[in-house]
């Protein structure tokens, strides 16, 4: 052990930047607070990620509250997914009590009550907020066959289903349009196409439909379909300069844990396409909290880890800063975990055989200081954290035993009422609110099946390699001329010889997650 003395003049000179930084709070040291060493994170330091992790009721939430406020007031937008329902708070100035005083004097914060520019979204409207849809089209095989649950096969056979239904022009908008390309394919007017696609097996074709259709009975219609969600909404400043706070609330789908962590990933991956390279900036375009995380990476297939963790390393350039949230390192992939370069850990228990070991790897994941973390981490107060970030010049800062600051805004739930005004009063309402359903794929196949009159069958669609893996930069592709002619009112036969006209060159162009997006910029 390292003597406080010189953990403090080692901190001090450690977090001592020039620029502008998020104060997270100040040093502990013998339990004992320094109100004059505080512990910070450089603003243009929050692009390199992060990690927030710590046990239940340790103070994770309150740490993602402080970093957005913080965030919001130097004029970063952020989006946070919240899962409890106690991140409505930032739209409502906190009330001082002895407890908030208290902390604020021994951490050394000029505290005083603020409510911070607030958007609310919800999954396809379950729940309060302007509600958040995508299309199957852009969703992609990929994040799709996570929420379904497929296996590796499954997941390649849905990647041709997608592949094909591109080529043909097939708009996929919503469930039923997906339901219905597949239909076609295991149908005995499809059959042609089925072999054209070469790889994809009747039977993997019923297994996808059959869990499609299942999810549907789930009521997972209302989460796709348009009109889709533009995650660019995201990047936004209030008229005083403040950034916005979105804020996905998601109480509503609790229970849908694969739904909404996929969810959040296709956000990051739309951004991901959708933004300009930026390089480093003096402070980043939007932070990204990504809470739950461990729901991400269970179960995740090879494909969609190594998806993920090129996403966060190619995103920093875009100036999107992410910060994971969750207990434990451990529920972070090692090569994901390498690319966090600040990180907040809470206390962690050290109860069972597991918490041991989840302790134990823990610690092997802090760079070496004069603190016994294994006793340090489990001894933590609630608000108290171990805090090591990247300095302006990029390198660790020391390792800090740090008493966080409290939030300004309240720390739980806004009042409902608020929140229904706020959401009334956004002009995302008129745009995002209803439901749309365009003529796509179901509607062109229906008619295609229809006894009469029949259309010609297409000639098969050329032999389809797997979906290509993404270039490095990404360039935009609309969805293909063949669906917006198609779309209305020509006939099904003539819709489906243009599509099988459509080049390899008009495909949807897929990202690093299969995703795709028809949006202009
Ligand atoms: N920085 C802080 N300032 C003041 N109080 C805090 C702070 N952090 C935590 N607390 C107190 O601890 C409680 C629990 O914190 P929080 O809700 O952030 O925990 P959590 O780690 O998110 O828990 P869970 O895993 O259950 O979501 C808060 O309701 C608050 O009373
Ligand atoms: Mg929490």
């Amino acid at each position: 052990m390292t003597s406080a003395d010189d953990i403090v003049q080692t901190v001090k000179a450690g977090y001592a930047f020039t620029g502008p930084a998020l104060d997270l709070g100040a040093l502990v040291t013998d339990n004992s607070s320094h109100p004059d060493v505080p512990v910070r994170i450089p603003l243009g330091m929050i692009s390199r990620h992060g990690l927030v992790a710590g046990a239940t009721g340790t103070g994770k939430t309150k740490t993602l509250q402080l970093m957005a406020e913080q965030l919001s007031a130097q004029g970063v937008p952020v989006f946070m997914a919240d899962i409890k329902g106690d991140l409505s708070g930032m739209a409502t100035p906190g009330v001082a009590n002895d407890k908030v005083t208290a902390r604020a004097a021994d951490v050394g914060e000029a505290w005083a009550p603020a409510s911070f520019p607030t958007e609310f979204f919800s999954l396809g409207g379950q729940g309060a907020g302007i509600p958040i849809r995508v299309t199957i089209t852009s969703f992609g095989p990929t994040l799709l066959s996570k929420v379904l649950g497929l296996n590796e096969t499954q997941e390649s056979s849905l990647g041709l289903v997608f592949h094909y239904a591109d080529k043909a022009g097939l708009a996929l908008l919503d469930i039923k349009d997906l339901r219905a390309v597949i239909a076609y394919l295991v149908s005995d007017d499809g059959k042609s196409e089925l072999d054209g696609l070469g790889g994809l097996s009747k039977g993997t074709a019923g297994v996808i439909l059959r869990e499609l259709i299942s999810f549907q009975d789930q009521g997972a219609e209302v989460f796709f379909g348009e009109p889709e969600f533009d995650t660019q909404q995201l990047v936004r400043l209030a008229a005083d300069g403040r950034g916005i706070v979105s804020v996905l609330e998601l109480p509503a789908v609790q229970d849908r844990p694969a739904l909404f962590s996929t969810f959040l990933m296709w956000m990051l991956a739309d951004l991901f396409h959708d933004l300009p390279e930026v390089g480093d900036l003096d402070k980043p375009k939007l932070v990204f909290f990504f809470d739950e995380a461990h729901l991400l990476f269970a179960d995740a297939s090879k494909n969609f880890l190594q998806a993920i963790t090129q996403t966060v390393r190619l995103i920093r350039s875009k100036g999107v800063g992410v910060f994971f949230v969750t207990q434990t390192p451990k529920d972070v992939p090692s090569d994901v975990l390498a690319q966090l370069g600040n990180r907040v850990q809470h206390a962690l228990r050290a109860f069972t055989p597991d918490d041991a070991k989840a302790l134990k790897a823990t610690v092997s994941t802090f760079p070496n200081s004069g603190y016994d973390l294994n006793e340090l981490l489990t001894q933590l107060g609630i608000g108290e954290a171990v805090v090591t970030v990247l300095s302006e010049r990029g390198a660790p800062t020391p390792v800090a035993w740090t008493r966080l600051r409290a939030p300004q805004s309240v720390m739980g739930p806004s009042d409902p009422a608020l929140i229904a005004a706020t959401i009334a009063a956004s002009p995302l309402q008129a745009e995002y609110g209803t439901a749309i359903d365009r003529d796509s794929a179901y509607e062109r196949l229906t008619a295609k099946l229809a006894p009469a009159p029949t259309a010609p069958a297409a000639p098969a669609a050329a032999p389809a390699p797997a979906p290509a893996p993404a270039p490095a930069s990404r360039q935009r592709e609309e969805p293909s001329a063949a669906s917006e002619v198609g779309a209305a009112v020509a006939p099904v036969a003539k819709a489906f010889a243009v599509a099988a006209a459509a080049t390899l060159g008009r495909e949807i162009f897929r990202g690093l997650f299969g995703t795709a997006s028809k949006r202009k910029r």
